[in-house]
């Protein structure tokens, strides 16, 4: 009789088909006897109704009891008003942590298996901000902007549970990936919470790698990495370099980690030019379902699958997308057949797999009464001190600034700095730099002032003057935070 309940949604596109030889495959280690997978309606068929989630609310209902949702690809509608899924799924229910393991499998040559060079190690993603909000407008007419939000919780969120990750794994080293040379605020600040979340976890070491400088080591040596940490886009990137690393998508499995809701999937897509053959590789979403039932506890079955999957591809066993061209490539149900026929073997060119947890041990957190403000810094001292005016001209600098100078007379604040396209162009600046017709302008506070004289409304009015003659597409407040400047100087400054 089975105690748990995971919601399961198959996908489209090639989804049904590997979903089916996945759990059949599960039935026959024994999972079904613990587990129930409870049928949820996400992907084309809703959004062919008109629901721009792509989720029924039942299907949402049903993942949030169950805390645990299995899922095959699913299409993006191009064009129309439907989100992404996955991107939805994880923001909804604030999964967190995208964490992929990337290893080299017997069976799947790559350039690096046949070097002999190991790779084996994890990726540990945010997955919630960056620029994946999607926060996007169109300021001028040739300008558009999107948001990249880096905050300090969800930094130490996902820092924290790579480390608690990396400690359960008996990892010896963790690296944090990032660009924080140039975007010294928002990834310096996931770099510092890295940095203090790695205190808790003494016996790990600790090193930092700039995000191309990563890019290329991966290629070159990706046997010195163990677990890499990652803001939200790099990390999107660098999971697909390291997908190319151990044979391809077809093997990148993928758990989208939340406090209350986790997510298993597949890092490919639905496969649209190979749907309906039933030729898909289903080890991807094997792999990822061997993370859920590890997460789950039932670490016995996921150690007796991944065994006999090992055993089979050991064996030469292989869809037509890998492995040796020379055996016959297998279609999606006799490949499941053949890990099956395999339960209970181990592998010969790979450790085996080990895990004796017989009955799950997953208890899903109380659900909130209401939606959660977190926070790492409290009781900072906050003071305007400027502010940052982005309009939309098609203006020189030189009469911007006429315009700008004009505008703060008789205000706390003087013209400091015209950027455009983040190149100072104003009060100096290089007569190469071409411009757009976006700008930024900088007001500070005029001598005589001191932080705390004056409050946000100053530069409201401030605004409001500016806006009498041009398009204020949106501004900036300027702060000190602790008598530390919260905000970047431009190029040039
Ligand atoms: P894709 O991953 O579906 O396909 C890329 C190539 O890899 C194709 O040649 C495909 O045949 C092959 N491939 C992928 N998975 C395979 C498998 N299991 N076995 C054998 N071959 C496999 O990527 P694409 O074409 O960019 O996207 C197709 C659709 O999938 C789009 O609608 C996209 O939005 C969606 N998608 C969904 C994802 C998800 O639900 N997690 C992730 C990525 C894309």
């Amino acid at each position: 009789m089975a105690t748990l309940r995971i919601a399961m949604a198959p996908g489209d596109g090639i989804g049904a088909e590997i979903m089916s030889a996945t759990l059949e495959l599960f039935r026959a280690a024994g999972v079904m006897e613990q587990v129930e997978f409870v049928p949820v309606e996400m992907g084309r068929s809703v959004f062919e109704t008109g629901n721009t989630r792509g989720m029924t609310d039942e299907a949402i209902r049903t993942t949030e009891e169950c805390g645990v949702l299995f899922k095959g690809p699913m299409e993006t509608p191009k064009g129309s008003g439907g989100k992404s899924i996955n991107v939805t799924a994880r923001k909804m229910w604030n999964a967190f942590a995208n964490l992929r393991h990337f290893m080299a499998l017997p069976g799947v040559e790559t350039v690096y298996t046949r070097a002999g060079i190991p790779v084996n190690f994890y990726i540990v993603r945010e997955n919630i901000e960056d620029t994946y909000g999607g926060v996007e407008h169109r300021l001028s007419n040739d300008m558009i902007q999107c948001k990249r939000l880096i905050s300090a919780p969800g930094s130490d969120q996902v820092s924290r549970f790579a480390f608690q990750t990396a400690r359960r794994l008996g990892l010896k080293h963790v690296h944090c990936g990032h660009k924080a040379n140039i975007m010294k605020m928002t990834d310096g600040l996931f770099l510092d919470r890295f940095r203090f979340a790695a205190k808790d976890f003494p016996e790990i070491q600790t090193a930092d790698v700039i995000i191309d400088a990563l890019c290329m080591n991966l290629v070159v040596k990706p046997q010195q990495y163990q677990m890499i940490v990652l803001p939200n886009l790099q990390g999107d990137i660098v999971s697909d370099l390291a997908a190319g690393l151990v044979g391809g998508l077809g093997f990148a499995p993928s758990a989208n980690i939340g406090r209350h809701i986790s997510i298993f999937e597949a890092v490919h897509g639905t496969a649209p030019d190979i749907v309906g053959r039933g030729i898909a590789n289903p080890t991807a979403l094997i792999l990822s379902g061997l993370m859920m039932l590890r997460h789950i506890g039932l670490t016995g079955p996921a150690a007796t699958v991944q065994n006999a999957l090992f055993a089979a591809l050991e064996s030469g066993a292989r869809t037509g997308d890998f492995g040796d061209a020379g055996k016959p490539a297998l279609g999606t149900r006799d490949f499941a057949k053949a890990i099956m026929d395999r339960l209970g073997e181990k592998p010969r060119t790979v450790p085996a797999s080990v895990g004796d947890g017989e009955r799950p041990t997953f208890k899903k957190p109380e659900r909130p009464a209401h939606q959660q403000v977190i926070r790492t810094f409290t009781n900072v001292v906050t003071h305007p001190v400027g502010c940052d005016v982005y309009l939309d001209t098609p203006l020189s600098p030189i009469a911007v600034a006429d315009e700008m100078m004009r505008a703060c007379e008789d205000t706390p604040f003087r013209l400091t700095l015209i950027s455009n396209r983040g190149t100072q162009v104003w009060p100096t600046g290089s007569i190469y730099t071409e411009c757009v017709d976006y700008y930024r302008v900088r007001f500070e506070m005029r001598e005589g002032f001191r932080a705390g004289d004056f409050g946000q409304s100053r530069c409201i009015a401030l605004l409001d003057k500016i806006a009498e003659k041009f398009t204020v597409c949106s501004y900036e407040l300027l702060r000190v935070f602790d008598g530390v400047r919260g905000y970047s100087l431009a190029q040039g400054q």
